[in-house]
């Protein structure tokens, strides 16, 4: 089977799972877990801020962030697309009691004057812009990347409006790789920021929230009162530690062989696809010939699997699992269904 539905679908490898079963552990709820406490260090020197805090996933991240950034009644300003918006069950409202304000975008990313226009009057009618939340790379955009000139700009409107700045890093390993420009350049304009473990970089679970030691403190107080704390969870901390040694070099394959698939695609009448949007690991195209379902069906009967993105939209996300044989299966695949 090729899995090209997400680079959530990675299954640990044999060195993470090596990795696991040997961890040193204790209860991190007491901050005696060694393991979870050597991961956190050796991402608050990668990502160069004062300390980080290792939770289970990617939305609980997300609504830590906003919880220990807003509060209720605030405006959260985010791009549509954003995850916030679309995959999180309504979780900021029902934690944090937050608005969302979602602005629609050209192509999956705010600019300044964006967030410019959104920010509201200080009126007693209006929700109070609180915080605005970017989403680096953009997955629903297409894993689309905020250079840093871009994230600069932004920064500076937010802080001329007093507000906070949030980052849903899931993909900016992504980003990094793709832009050449190191994870604590990208995330230091932020007031707070997070990265997961379990997408393109392949462990089975894991986050990292970053920021300055009082908003981590905050921060893993919100972690417990959300049932977020782990017990001996240097079990998963090991795996993330496996899963960022060499992460560079295989993102790297993931976005020439997402670039591969996409100069594929965009060869062939059935599909529409902008190049320009291909910048990471993932690949967004639009059917303009049959159906979605025509096109997931065809291709599944060569077992390779790509996911419905919208009612005309296939993505095909690159990962950790696919190598280059399942590309080569891939465009071969798509040749011979499509041309
Ligand atoms: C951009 C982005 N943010 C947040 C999440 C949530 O991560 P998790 O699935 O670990 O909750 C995802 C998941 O795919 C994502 O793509």
């Amino acid at each position: 089977m090729i899995d090209l539905r997400s680079d959530t679908v990675t299954r640990p490898t044999p060195r993470m799972r090596d990795a696991m079963a040997q961890a040193n552990v204790g209860d991190d709820v007491y901050g005696e877990d060694p393991t979870v406490n050597r991961l956190q260090d050796e991402c608050a020197t990668l990502l160069g801020v004062d300390a980080t805090l290792f939770v289970p996933s990617g939305t609980m991240a997300n609504q830590i962030c906003l919880h220990v950034l807003t509060d209720p009644g605030d405006e959260v300003i985010l791009d549509r697309s954003s995850h916030i918006f679309n995959y999180e069950s309504g979780a900021s409202g029902m934690i944090s009691g937050v608005q969302l304000n979602p602005i629609d975008t050209a192509d999956g990313r705010l600019k300044p004057a964006d967030v410019e226009a959104a920010v509201r009057p200080k009126m007693s009618v209006y929700a109070r812009s609180r915080v605005v939340s970017l989403e680096n790379t953009a997955n629903k955009a297409g894993g689309v990347v905020y250079d840093l000139d871009r994230v600069h700009r932004i920064a500076d409107v937010v802080h001329a409006h007093d507000l906070r700045f949030h980052l849903d890093g899931a993909r900016l390993w992504n980003a990094s790789v793709a832009l050449d420009v190191s994870l604590a350049d990208l995330i230091a304009p932020f007031d707070i920021a997070w990265l997961a473990f379990s997408k393109g970089l392949g462990a089975p679970v894991g986050s990292i929230i970053a920021g300055p030691d009082d908003t981590i403190e905050a921060a893993g107080t919100v972690r417990k009162q959300l049932g977020g704390g782990m017990r001996q969870s240097g079990i998963l901390a090991a795996a993330a530690l496996v899963a960022m040694d060499g992460y560079r070099e295989r993102l790297r394959r993931d976005h020439d062989n997402a670039r591969r698939i996409a100069e594929t695609v965009a060869e062939l009448d059935s599909f529409e696809l902008d190049l320009g949007r291909v910048q990471t690991n993932i690949v967004i195209f639009d059917v303009s010939d049959g159906t979605v379902e025509e096109v997931i069906t065809r291709l599944a009967a060569h077992d390779i699997h790509v996911t419905p993105f919208g009612p005309r939209t296939v993505r095909i996300t690159l990962h950790r699992d696919v190598d280059d044989a399942a590309v080569n299966a891939t465009i071969d695949a798509l040749r011979t269904e499509f041309d």
